[in-house]
């Protein structure tokens, strides 16, 4: 029997009744997004796990790996956010920090030092490049991939250059689906149903993740087995994905209204930015949200967490609690104890980590802080496959419960098109 990513509260002052009495709607809002019965269900194929990627699109994301892994020095994946930050995040939790990575995401902004610097880079590598737009609306993806792809064009071929890119893109045929088969670059699709931030088990995420080794068959199996325990789960104080998104909603309903997700574990740095990503974009419409936010401790500890402590009482905080860290790192004795650290010898790195978990949490208290507490039996492929179908299903639920439709996001469309149409004039 496999653990499960647990959900622990530590609440100031809320009324059970009130918990209580939203059994009904969660419960019938979860039924409706599984059965696509209810409004915003043009974009629900993320949530049927098992169907959302064939076989035979299992087995080509496989074989493209494995050509790229043998054949470039480095992998470009140009994207943005929705569109690629779990792999970056992914990948981020599970490699060694100072690793070099094949892999370099080209992800952040329209700021030509970056890319001045990344075309310097790319220069004398033997490259190719993973981009990925389902819409080609967005002008930083684009605008960086013609940058690249006129870097391979003065280097290679025609036929060289078709053998450097693959597109991940909309089935339809819209411009980067046109222009790859225009010039020969292998494609693999993002289906209609899926909404962009939604589309982790599709080519979008699994072929940068499987570039960087991990295994992607497993994954599938992996998310499935969190589906099946909030799928099969009706309780509200045990599924995990009700109780974030009840205890969400009551905390919003009581006037806090900003969330802070802190991290003890630098690891989970990137999935603390994706997990923004997935929230700022769902549920941040109408005039009806929780504002969240992201704390790194023990480093914030040591600018934010004054502010945290002293500041009006309108936040929660949602803590990222590793069970095991796997480590076991201990700290030396030292003769004469010339720094005067000694307390702490043959103390882990964990433990004093832990301790000043343990500490923010009891501050917390005392400042009347809400607390959820999300408990991660360990950081590994398994729990990280858990931890994002927890959120995906907790956070469309979450905003269904506030009656905002998670799978939009107008102003960010609305900066698009100006971007694509009227920067011209
Ligand atoms: O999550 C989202 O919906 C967005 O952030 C999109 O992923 C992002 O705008 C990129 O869009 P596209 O893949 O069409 O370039």
């Amino acid at each position: 029997m496999p653990k499960f990513i647990k959900v622990e509260l530590d609440l100031v002052n809320i009324n059970q009744n009130d918990i209580i009495k939203l059994q009904p709607q969660i419960i019938s809002q979860d039924k409706s997004l599984l059965e696509k019965t209810w409004a915003w269900n043009d974009f629900l194929g993320w949530i049927d796990v098992e169907k959302i990627i064939s076989k035979e699109e299992l087995k080509e994301i496989i074989e493209t790996w494995k050509y790229l892994k043998q054949n470039f020095e480095k992998i470009v994946v140009i994207g943005i956010w929705g569109s690629y930050l779990w792999a970056k995040a992914y990948i981020n939790a599970l490699k060694n920090n100072f690793d070099e990575e094949q892999i370099i995401f080209a992800w952040y902004n329209l700021d030509g030092e970056y890319l001045k610097d990344l075309l310097k880079f790319l220069e004398n590598k033997n490259y190719a490049i993973i981009i990925i737009s389902k819409s080609w609306t967005t002008l930083e993806p684009a605008l960086t991939f013609r940058m690249l792809l006129e870097q391979l064009n003065k280097k290679y071929s025609n036929d060289e250059v078709s053998k450097r890119v693959i597109a991940i893109t909309d089935a339809k045929k819209w411009v980067l689906k046109e222009l790859s088969i225009k010039k020969s670059f292998k494609t693999f699709k993002i289906s209609d149903d899926v909404w962009w931030r939604y589309s982790v088990l599709t080519p979008v995420w699994l072929l940068p993740i499987a570039t960087a080794w991990y295994d992607i068959e497993k994954m599938i199996d992996w998310a499935k087995d969190m589906k099946k325990y909030i799928d099969e789960n009706y309780d509200i104080f045990s599924n995990p994905a009700y109780i974030y998104a009840w205890t969400r909603n009551i905390l919003l309903q009581n006037g806090k209204s900003i969330e802070i997700l802190a991290s003890f574990d630098l690891k989970l740095k990137f999935i603390a930015e994706w997990w923004k990503q997935l929230f700022w974009e769902s549920e941040g419409k109408d005039w009806k949200w929780i504002f969240p936010t992201n704390l790194d401790f023990t480093t914030d500890l040591h600018s934010m967490w004054q502010y945290v402590q002293q500041w009006a009482r309108n936040i929660f905080e949602t803590i990222f609690i590793v069970e095991n860290d796997n480590v076991n790192l201990k700290i030396p004795f030292i003769e004469n104890d010339d720094d005067k650290l000694n307390f702490v010898f043959w103390k882990t790195f964990d433990f004093v980590n832990k301790s000043a978990l343990n500490w923010t949490i009891k501050a917390h208290k005392e400042g009347m802080i809400d607390i959820i507490k999300i408990i991660i039996p360990e950081i590994s492929e398994y729990y990280l496959w858990q931890l994002i179908y927890f959120f995906e299903r907790a956070c469309s639920i979450s905003a269904y419960m506030l009656w905002v439709n998670p799978f939009n996001q107008p102003w960010v469309e609305a900066y698009k098109k100006y971007m694509m149409t009227n920067i011209k004039n």
